[in-house]
């Protein structure tokens, strides 16, 4: 009798993960699963950041010159966001352009060949076409065409959401490494005559490559994500999908913009942030004291602040780099991350602590054992 192996699965089994082989006979007979053990003493792999890296477009927007587009000034912006200045994409600079260049980035500091990606994550609300998905782009501009390639919608939390389910996919053995990466250009979908959004952000890219650790090598320890549906109306782009398509009849409407309840907002962030670091914090095993930096979602130096303060982690062990690019959504907790990794703000053996939240509501933290 012959005998094909059609696929294989992973499970965990008595503490170890398995691998199932689906077997099938020539005459095309049912199928048979066998079971061979992968690992005698852990349930998974343990999965390592090998690798960051960032790009933001060379445009500068600084406050000033918001000011004269709209009724704002810098002290206001300033004193009320910590934000100095954006970067916007040139009108031919898509999403996947700038994933690209972050990835580039990453693979290089991780020492893996395009080639050899096996799995490409691109959270970001600003693809470059509602379809094929951005990292399919991200895919052919890198030539990585042995990857699996797909997209997350989770706002500014998409880089950490991207982040958990490809540390899933290589823990459980199916992929060995995974590219993710957070990009937005959000200066197309937003609305430049409302002063109340278009102060706030900027576009850009965050890379990081994921891979099975070594057993001397830091690891992801602890990751949390969590979404609340019915705070739907506090942040969105109302138009532009099937619940209201673009006609020419309201192409002009300010449907296909970023619409904000800023307050609201800026009080669920506070809250979720808080709650979804002290989870991964504690699951991690650590204590405030233990973690050497924290890198939250860039978007309002207020909410920073608020985050430290209820962490009871000193200022000087947060990091922020909102005054230079705003927030950029997905991309600020990767760009961030990667700016924080490149000027040494923590070292081998170091914890971190990653959170973030964003629309949806949504939000999500990581610690991470550098
Ligand atoms: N310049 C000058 N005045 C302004 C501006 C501006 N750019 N924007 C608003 N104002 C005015 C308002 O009109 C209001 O005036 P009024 O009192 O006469 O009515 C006043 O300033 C105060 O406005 P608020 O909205 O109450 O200001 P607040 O202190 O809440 O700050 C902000 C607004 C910065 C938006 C803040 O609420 C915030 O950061 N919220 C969180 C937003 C956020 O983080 N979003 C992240 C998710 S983004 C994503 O997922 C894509």
């Amino acid at each position: 009798m012959q005998v094909f192996c059609r696929d294989f699965k992973y499970c965990a089994k008595n503490s170890a993960i398995v691998r199932i082989a689906l077997l099938r006979t020539c005459g095309g007979g049912s199928a048979i699963t066998v079971f061979s053990r992968m690992s005698e003493t852990t349930s998974e792999f343990q999965v390592c950041i090998a690798g960051t890296g960032s790009y933001v477009p060379e445009k500068v927007l600084t406050n000033e010159e918001l000011s004269k587009r709209v009724d704002t000034s810098d002290e206001w912006i300033v004193s009320r966001t910590g934000i100095r200045e954006r970067r916007i994409a040139a009108a031919g600079e898509f999403t996947s352009h700038m994933a690209t260049h972050a990835a580039r980035k990453a693979l290089e500091q991780a020492g893996i060949e395009a080639k050899d990606v096996q799995l490409i994550i691109v959270a970001t609300i600003t693809p470059d076409t509602p379809t094929p998905a951005t990292a399919c782009y991200v895919q052919q501009n890198l030539g990585s065409m042995g990857a699996v390639a797909f997209d997350i919608s989770a706002a500014c939390s998409g880089f950490l959401y991207a982040m958990k389910i490809a540390k899933r996919l290589i823990s459980s053995g199916a992929f060995e490494n995974a590219l993710i990466i957070g990009a937005e250009k959000l200066s197309a979908v937003t609305n430049w005559e409302d002063r109340a959004t278009c102060v706030l952000f900027g576009d850009g890219a965050g890379a990081a490559v994921l891979r099975r650790a070594e057993p001397q090598e830091g690891s992801i320890l602890a990751t949390e994500m969590g979404s609340d549906g019915n705070l739907t109306h506090l942040l969105n782009i109302p138009g532009g999908g099937t619940a209201c398509p673009i006609t020419s009849d309201n192409v002009n409407d300010h449907l296909f913009t970023l619409n904000m309840l800023g307050k609201e907002v800026f009080k669920h962030a506070v809250n979720r942030m808080k709650e979804a670091a002290e989870k991964v914090i504690e699951r991690a095993g650590l204590q405030a004291k233990d973690i050497a930096c924290v890198i939250p979602h860039q978007a309002n130096l207020r909410i920073i602040d608020a985050i430290a303060d209820r962490l009871l982690v000193p200022n000087d062990r947060v990091f922020v780099n909102l005054d230079k690019y705003g927030n950029t959504s997905a991309a600020a907790v990767a760009i961030a991350l990667d700016e924080a990794n490149r000027s040494g703000a923590f070292k081998r053996g170091d914890n971190i602590v990653l959170v973030v939240f964003g629309a949806g509501l949504t939000w999500a933290a990581a610690a991470v054992r550098w």
